[in-house]
């Protein structure tokens, strides 16, 4: 059920009063966060009685918080586009109150105001580094600010392994039961991506062929043309794997190879989410050096502009991958033989979000014997940095040829800004704060899901540790070391470019 369905009786219930965002004067929430409430504002989504209370370490007051969030808007809206008077009432929902994590008192501070923001339930938005969600979470406990009625979102990464994704669940567990904990994979709020869920689940046309009797291979791939813009410190303990594939990409896997959950509600699109990933097939220590490729990209061109390697943006030389591609397999009925391939990297070539599923070809060509061509049908579903789905069919070329007929592949493209031209693009985080204020959890990760992920990546990690190996180069503006190329050729597929 989407937010928006909710009726009003049940939405009212669990619609937040009060909005807390730790990290409020942090990147995330300059980029994106303080725009999303503008745009759920602009569009009359906030309700009248919403208080916004931004927290962080930072001295400000409320002015200078405002002042601070208006700048945001500022930067993120061109002035043309902008409805001032949205934005003053956004600034006028806004407090400030700066609070230091690791300091009991001022803690208990920032708790206290807390309790006088709020009018019913409360949405704590935890956008810190990952350790301090626990102790967060157990000062708001402390002060009886995590009872019925107060939700907690938190940002990825969940730590940096299965134990450590362990150990801050397990924190946050002890204040806030599972079903008030709303993971953040901004992935999900992407409207590309529900809309892949659309395309699946709202067509008869596509299901009895989306199986291994008919697909060949899957490939969903990631691109960046951003190298670490300033986040070396994070991204360098981190890596494309934790930072962007134990998320992101396995985020788009389990919906495209899910099972059809009985309905659009928080349970059964997790509960079938969660299947795929434990249908995975493990790739460890014997299967790395076939299944998975790292690298790192060196000096190159990324849109005819020079970039530095990863090394010089960092500083100093390291063995964390900025590419990471995988051959998956999910061992189930449907998928039996399937390779999923999975790549993700920074400074590729071009920015690109997309789904591509290949059919089967077909088992007879009429053709043979005109030397005709015919290539297997596609399905290509665009997310970034357009909303396009394609599908790839065989059409006759236009002509008289007398040896017989001619072949060509061409695409069904529907384009999807052309075809809702009146609709705005939206930010991701305005469908994830949307949901998260009126309590749907359908587009956040459960706790077992997030654990499954982990697992699995543990294991490759794992396996490239043991193998002693370090990423392989390639250079800025390309797709990925040469290694990644064998990793499909060697099955007789090839990367989609
Ligand atoms: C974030 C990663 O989760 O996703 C970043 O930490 C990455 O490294 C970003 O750049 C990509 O998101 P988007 O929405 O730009 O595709």
């Amino acid at each position: 059920m989407a937010a928006a369905a909710m009726t009003a009786a049940s939405s009212t219930a669990v619609t937040a009063s009060l909005l807390t965002i730790f990290g409020a004067t942090g990147d995330l929430a300059k980029r994106m966060l303080l725009p999303a409430l503008y745009g759920l504002e602009c569009d009359g989504l906030l309700s009248n009685d919403l208080r916004v209370l931004g927290t962080a370490r930072s001295e400000l007051d409320q002015a200078g918080f405002q002042a601070q969030v208006a700048d945001a808007i500022h930067r993120a809206v061109p002035a043309a586009e902008r409805d001032e008077a949205a934005l003053t009432k956004l600034l006028n929902r806004l407090s400030y109150h700066p609070a230091s994590t690791d300091d009991a008192e001022s803690m208990a501070a920032l708790c206290r105001r807390i309790g006088e923001l709020r009018n019913g339930p409360v949405v704590f938005h935890l956008s810190t580094a990952p350790r301090w969600y626990a102790p967060i979470c157990a000062a708001l406990g402390a002060a009886g600010l995590a009872g019925s009625g107060t939700r907690v979102l938190l940002e990825k990464p969940i730590g940096h392994d299965l134990a450590s994704a362990i150990a801050i669940n397990d924190g946050v567990a002890e204040v806030f039961d599972e079903n008030r904990v709303f993971r953040v994979d901004h992935y999900l709020g992407k409207e590309g991506v529900q809309n892949l869920i659309a395309l699946r689940f709202g067509n008869a046309l596509f299901e009895p062929l989306w199986n291994a009797r008919h697909i060949e291979q899957v490939q969903i791939t990631v691109a960046e043309t951003v190298g670490v813009e300033g986040r070396g410190d994070y991204y360098d303990h981190s890596g494309a794997m934790r930072d962007m594939l134990q998320n992101h990409l396995l985020q788009l896997l389990c919906l495209t190879a899910m099972e059809p959950p009985s309905q659009f509600d928080p349970s059964a699109v997790r509960n079938e989410k969660l299947k795929v990933l434990r249908s995975l097939r493990p790739i460890g220590r014997d299967s790395v050096a076939t299944h998975s490729v790292a690298g790192q990209y060196t000096a190159g061109a990324v849109g005819g502009v020079a970039v530095p390697g990863y090394s010089e943006d960092l500083g100093r030389s390291s063995r964390t991958e900025t590419f990471v591609g995988l051959r998956a397999h999910i061992d189930n009925w449907r998928w039996s033989g399937v390779p999923f391939y999975l790549r993700t990297g920074k400074r590729m070539p071009r920015r690109c979000t997309e789904i591509y599923l290949q059919f089967r070809a077909v088992p007879h060509s009429i053709f043979a014997q005109t030397g005709a061509q015919v290539q297997p049908n596609a399905l290509v579903i665009r997310l970034q940095p357009e909303e396009r789905i394609e599908l790839m069919l065989m059409s006759k070329t236009p002509g008289l040829d007398r040896a017989g007929l001619r072949l060509s592949q061409v695409a069904l493209d529907l384009d999807l800004h052309e075809e809702f031209a009146g609709h705005r693009r939206r930010l991701a985080y305005e469908r994830i704060y949307l949901d998260a204020l009126e309590g749907n959890g359908t587009l956040f990760v459960r706790r077992d899901e997030t654990e499954a992920a982990w697992q699995w990546v543990d294991a490759i990690l794992d396996g490239w540790a043991h193998s002693g190996s370090t990423p392989k180069t390639y250079p800025a503006g390309t797709w990925g070391p040469n290694a990644s190329v064998t990793l499909t050729e060697r099955h007789g597929h090839s990367w989609r470019e």
